[in-house]
């Protein structure tokens, strides 16, 4: 056809008017709008392969329309090495090392917000500098049992406090573009039959202990994605049961984000479509195993979907609505205009990971050695200790590599005895190391490796010998053990299968101790202990998996360079007979025939110590189900909020501000520091009803605080008193009720040290 200067102008004009109209390019165009737009432009097979994985951690976007897709990655402890397209196994690719931050119970034991707003802010530049736009973390599973192998990439026993924490570590990884996946909502509390546990609870338990974090992560912390978990719950898979995805997560919460499976945690087509899950990643289908290479076009969200609407079973109205959650995903992040490059491995991240660490460390005990004026206490090591003897495997064990989907591939690694070697040159100290006991020697994971030979084949009883003989002439000694990130310690896939220490370490640790008292223990773990030697060691020092700047951090807390100034986000009890979990046989943990109860309903953690000394079990009915706990038979051997410094503070002079008729009130209180360094100090604030209406816990935390002082200053702490303080949720109204009456407020520095206490009334 012959055009004339005519018909190329009106093509112009129809050419350009294409182009305006592709709003899901605009940036400055609301999200809705561009939702909308995208969604109206792609073809039934663009929709089906948006919701679905394409390799291992990423899903397509729509090329034709030049929507990018997206790229996953673990989580939650740093930026996970790449991996084979369809396999699990490392890529090699040599330039996607990583800061490892310390593990979240790391972070949680800070008890400091702005601590998690540094983890969140450095780990998503790490994520967005590796061209990662979904970071699978952070986790907030409740801390049910010690014997849980996944604890250590959790924020601990409280409601209150992972709520808290996690707000800050989201909204500093979304700063960056990056989306956060909350996980494992909801329930995943065991590795033991974690593909297969039917869990079943009161709904007030859940309502009240398991899903606050996962509340706050959405509404407050805005969290741009969610992760299903593996588990069942009143019998649906978590990654598509009705209740929680349908009626709680966007019902009730308003969730406009994407809710992404597990790796693997989608079995059936049906509810998948229906039940409110919009991204299907590392399913194992049509026989294919984890571990082989998967056929992407088998997933339930694949072809089987596409099939179902073609043959005319299902609708598509569905499909949009994951589509456009999916979308709203993408235009968060990876189409985010104002997200900028990020950084990986930056001088700030080495310190933000060190300070996070120090600040996690708690000092569980620091008794003074000797008699009289003469009496000392081990920590911190003072210059006058020239010789110092380290022994124990995990003074040496290269701790990123292994613990399951959270193993990294770390840029370096900091050991204890390497960051102990370094500070203790300051004091012209010398140290000397022997092994102690032999553990995992492995340091293997996916097929990154850290190289280490540990192998020493040695009798326990010859290594025992080694190590004694040297504690007798050490000026102090410090044993550095505790569990690991092999199978069956603290790791993904497995429980422990003891709460004692493993690897003779308990024997050990008294044989030192019976011939030196100049003796600190420090224990990686990110799970409690049993700790028979307790009374025979001044010193105790709970350490965590603290990442590449583990001995860092360390030193800067043995030496006295940090402050200790963590606080246990767990209650520790003697024996694993001591937990509320414990307590009801298989039926509790882990389960018979895959069926676990959660028969401590309400009375999880600290919540269960406080019945202490009550005589008879608490009986009462819940949901049309008797509940009876039993009180425990022992106090615990630290209790949750528990930590130590190397200076003292006193609290006093609480009161209430404000007036009920101005609204606002607070409860305030005086924090001073009464020793002689500069400290921090978590405030804690528990609510205790007198006499309430219904079964409550004793007491529950409510708010916290952390402050610094120098030695001999004063602070006011002030928390504000809301509604939310006095609430539980009324399971048959299903909703959160106030619980009218007199309430006592005790705040304190933890849940067994509350020395201050004022009288509110609920009207
Ligand atoms: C884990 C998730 C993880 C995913 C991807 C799963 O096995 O449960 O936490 O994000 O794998 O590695």
């Amino acid at each position: 056809m012959k055009r004339n200067r005519f018909t190329i102008l009106l093509a112009g004009i129809a050419v350009s008017a294409t182009l305006a109209a592709q709003v899901y390019l605009d940036p400055q165009a609301p999200v809705e709008q561009r939702v909308e737009d995208a969604l109206s432009r792609m073809t039934l097979n663009e929709k089906i392969a948006l919701i679905h994985a394409q390799s291992k951690f990423s899903s397509p976007g729509v090329a034709r329309l030049g929507i990018p897709g997206l790229w996953c990655t673990d989580g939650p402890h740093g930026i996970r090495a790449e991996v084979k397209w369809d396999e699990w196994d490392q890529a090699g690719w040599t330039n996607d090392s990583c800061i490892a931050f310390p593990a979240l119970t790391a972070l949680a034991a800070t008890w400091n917000t702005d601590m998690a707003a540094l983890y969140g802010k450095s780990i998503g530049e790490e994520a967005l500098y590796r061209g990662k736009n979904v970071l699978l973390g952070p986790g907030v599973n409740i801390y049910r049992t010690p014997l849980n192998g996944r604890n250590f990439e959790y924020m601990g026993e409280d409601p209150c406090l992972s709520a808290t924490m996690v707000v800050p570590y989201i909204q500093g990884v979304q700063l960056n573009g990056v989306a956060t996946c909350v996980k494992h909502f909801a329930l995943n509390n065991q590795e033991d039959g974690r593909h297969v546990v039917n869990v079943t609870l009161s709904e007030r338990a859940l309502y009240e202990i398991y899903l606050p974090a996962f509340k706050a992560a959405v509404q407050q912390g805005r969290s741009w994605s969610i992760m299903g978990a593996y588990n069942r719950i009143w019998g649906q898979y978590a990654c598509h049961n009705r209740r929680l995805l349908v009626d709680i997560l966007r019902g009730e919460w308003g969730f406009d984000g994407a809710v992404i499976s597990d790796w693997g945690g989608v079995s059936n087509t049906d509810e998948a479509i229906r039940n409110g899950l919009d991204l299907e990643y590392g399913s194992w289908t049509d026989g294919l195993t984890e571990g082989r290479s998967n056929s992407y076009d088998a997933y339930y969200l694949a072809m089987p979907y596409l099939e179902k609407i073609q043959r005319g079973e299902v609708g598509t109205d569905e499909l949009n609505e994951k589509v456009r959650n999916v979308l709203r995903l993408i235009f968060r992040t990876s189409m985010n205009p104002n997200k900028g490059f990020g950084s990986l491995c930056s001088d700030a991240h080495a310190a933000a990971a060190r300070q996070i660490a120090g600040e996690g460390i708690v000092l569980l005990q620091n008794n003074p050695v000797g008699k009289g004026k003469q009496a000392q206490p081990v920590l911190p090591i003072d210059a006058s200790k020239r010789s110092i003897l380290v022994v124990g495997e995990n003074a040496i064990k290269q701790m990123t590599v292994g613990g399951g989907s959270s193993s990294l591939k770390a840029k370096y690694e900091i050991s204890p005895l390497q960051g102990i070697r370094e500070r203790a040159k300051l004091n012209n100290a010398e140290v000397h190391y022997v092994r102690g006991y032999v553990g995992d020697i492995g340091g293997e994971y996916n097929g990154v490796t850290t190289g280490q030979n540990l192998r020493d084949d040695r009798t326990s009883a010859q290594l025992t010998a080694e190590a004694v003989e040297a504690a007798k002439t050490a000026d102090v000694v410090l044993f550095i053990g505790g569990l690991n990130k092999a199978d069956h310690q603290d790791s993904e896939s497995f429980d422990r299968l003891q709460y004692h220490l493993p690897y003779n370490q308990d024997q050990l640790i008294s044989a030192l101790a019976k011939v030196n008292p100049n003796i600190a223990v420090i224990i990686l773990s990110g799970n409690a202990y049993a700790m028979p030697w307790l009374a025979d060691v001044p010193a105790l020092l709970q350490a965590w998996f603290c990442g590449s700047e583990t001995g860092n951090a360390l030193a800067d807390v043995l030496f006295g360079d940090v402050n200790p100034s963590g606080h246990l986000p767990f209650t520790i009890m003697p024996a694993l007979e001591d937990y509320p979990s414990h307590q009801y046989g298989a039926a509790a943990y882990p389960g018979i025939n895959n069926e676990v109860e959660y028969r401590e309903d309400l009375f999880v953690g600290y919540r269960y110590a406080d019945l202490y000394g009550q005589k008879k079990p608490l009986t009462y009915t819940a949901d049309g189900r008797n509940f009876t706990i039993y009180p425990p038979k022992h106090k615990p051997l630290f209790a949750f909020g528990h930590g130590l410094s190397y200076t003292t503070f006193s609290l006093s002079n609480i009161r209430l501000t404000g007036s009920a008729a101005q609204g606002v009130q607070s409860v305030a209180v005086t924090v001073s520091n009464t020793g002689a360094r500069t400290g921090k100090q978590v405030v804690q604030l528990y609510v205790a009803p007198r006499k309430p209406g219904i079964v409550r816990p004793r007491k529950e935390l409510k708010a916290f605080a952390k402050v610094e002082l120098e030695s001999g200053h004063a602070t006011d702490v002030q928390f504000e008193i809301t509604d939310e303080m006095f609430r539980y949720f009324d399971a048959d109204k299903h909703e959160w009720v106030t619980d009218k009456g007199v309430y006592d407020l005790y705040v304190g520095t933890a849940s067994d040290n509350l020395p201050t206490k004022i009288t509110y009334t609920v009207k």
